[in-house]
């Protein structure tokens, strides 16, 4: 049995030490909300956090998340319910279009504004530059991170 604790809970796994922190969370764990993309490393879609950092579940072993502190979408929310700062922004931008690679923009966005409350443009475009996302919603995801750093910006009309 490989120890975790995800999303605050201590959580037990009996599966080769190699697997994918992905499959892991999605099979094991039963928590859809990380996404399956491309499966190396390159589109952000598996997204969750390790210590505080975000990482590529898909190219995370199980065993190096052993005795780590995993962050999931499905552990974003308070208990009551209430979402996010980042989530609540998210839905008032109205950023997701299909919605695929949405979890792992968010964990992306969270751990920025964990990390640096206030960043520039340059800094989300760096943080966010691995969360690849087919619709072009780009332009809504800085917005959105903005929105919930309570940075004051212009209103704009793009996508
Ligand atoms: S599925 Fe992990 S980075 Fe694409
Ligand atoms: S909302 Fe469709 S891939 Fe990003």
């Amino acid at each position: 049995m490989i120890k975790l604790n995800v999303n605050g809970q201590p959580r037990e796994v009996d599966a080769d030490p190699a697997t994918p922190l992905l499959w892991i969370i999605r099979e094991n764990l039963k928590m859809p909300g990380t996404k399956f993309g491309c499966g190396i490393a390159q589109c952000g879609a598996c997204t969750v956090h390790l210590d505080g950092k975000p990482v590529r579940s898909c190219s995370t072993s199980l065993s190096a998340a052993e005795g780590k502190t995993i962050a999931t979408i499905e552990g974003l929310a308070s208990e009551d319910g209430t979402l996010h700062k980042v989530q609540q922004a998210w839905i008032e931008a109205q950023v997701p279009q299909c919605g695929y690679c949405q979890s792992g923009q968010i964990m992306s966005a969270v751990a920025l504004l964990e990390k640096n409350p206030r960043p520039t443009d340059a800094q989300i475009d760096e943080a966010m530059a691995g969360n690849v996302c087919r619709c072009g919603m780009y332009g809504r995801i800085r917005r959105a991170i903005k929105a919930a750093a309570d940075i004051d910006q212009p209103a704009q009309v793009e996508a």
